[in-house]
């Protein structure tokens, strides 16, 4: 693994595989145009000043590239990256650590920056605005403050959840950048230069077939595309074919639209349960039990930009095109992927 990439997570088979496939370098990464020409300016300019990365939030939906965007920034600032979750940090002591292990210009990537105790993010705000940090130490009539100095360092969050962070620690971030969908076009290119490095050979059909129902997401494309290819090998094809792509999305239940069976409960509670809305989304969520957490930041967002589902202030309201497009795939047995 790359000396700069200092993990605390443990990855799987599959993720070190995604690990693999991760762009390095900000011409390697496709799409999210407006975002890498914006991130080119602020590095080239950060770089001719001689200094840090003014600090960074990267927000949207996962699986869009927030991680991979993290680690091309640091390298192409030609510094060290440290990364770490919300939710790992748990107290202040943990958070003073890892500062002051930084080195002057370094990337600290929080990954999940909303999930960050309270107690901690209120430790972050000096460190980011002025390089430094006080830290109470003993306890009682023994408590004291000391102050510890920090290198200028660049802290890049990630958050599916931007409207969940405090205003002072939102306010704090110098660069925000929203991740989009990606486009069908961006999609079939990550998906060909996928199948490169796997050296496997997919038939254009297929790779825009698979691009279509992969949700704008990354992730989702190349871990449809491994699925594809193992059906496509054991057919002992010679390059992954619109027939395979088609047989292999079915079993895997990914329909037309890249919707799969929980965007399919959603939507069918929402029109048939509730009469197409408006409904409140933990109603929702207890009818087809998952958690208001993953309808919230998973399901519900691709939904609503394929203008299947509508926010209310009354709750989530099934749209016309919804009606339309689940009608033919409600009914006994009648799920069409
Ligand atoms: N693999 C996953 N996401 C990618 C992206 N945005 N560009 C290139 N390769 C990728």
């Amino acid at each position: 693994m790359d000396e700069r990439i200092l993990n605390d997570a443990q990855e799987t088979g599959e993720e070190m595989v995604e690990l693999s496939l991760r762009p390095i370098v900000l011409s390697q990464y496709i799409g999210q145009d407006t975002i890498k020409r914006n991130l080119k300016i602020f590095i080239d300019a950060a770089k001719m000043r001689g200094e840090a990365l003014d600090h960074v939030i990267l927000h949207g939906p996962p699986g869009l590239g927030k991680t991979t965007l993290s680690n091309i920034i640091a390298h192409e600032m030609e510094v060290n990256i440290r990364t770490t979750t919300g939710p790992a940090i748990e107290r202040p002591g943990d958070l003073a650590a890892i500062l002051s292990s930084l080195e002057p210009g370094d990337v600290l990537f929080i990954d999940e920056i909303h999930r960050l105790p309270r107690i901690v993010e209120e430790i972050l705000y000096s460190a980011m605005e002025d390089f430094f940090i006080d830290v109470v130490i003993g306890k009682g009539d023994e408590a004291r403050s000391i102050r510890i100095d920090l290198p200028p360092f660049t802290l890049v969050g990630a958050t599916t959840r931007f409207g969940s962070l405090s205003a002072p620690l939102r306010d704090r971030f110098g660069v925000q950048l929203r991740l989009e969908y990606y486009d069908i076009d961006s999609l079939e290119t990550i998906i060909n230069r996928t199948a490169d490095i796997f050296d496997s050979k997919i038939d254009a059909d297929s790779a825009h077939e698979l691009a279509k129902r992969s949700r704008g997401t990354p992730r989702i494309a190349n871990r449809l595309l491994r699925r594809v290819r193992d059906f496509s090998m054991v057919k002992e094809e010679k390059s992954i074919t619109l027939e395979t792509t088609n047989y292999a999305l079915n079993v895997l239940e990914v329909d037309g639209e890249g919707l799969d069976p929980v965007d399919h409960k959603i939507m069918q509670t929402i029109i048939e349960t509730y009469g197409g809305g408006p409904v409140g989304l933990e109603t929702v969520a207890v009818s087809i039990g998952e958690e208001v957490i993953t309808l919230l930041d998973v399901y519900e967002p691709y939904l609503i930009q394929k203008g299947f589902l509508e926010r209310t202030p009354r709750g989530r309201k099934a749209t016309a095109k919804a009606i339309d497009y689940f009608e033919q795939s409600f009914g006994a047995n009648n799920n069409e992927y």
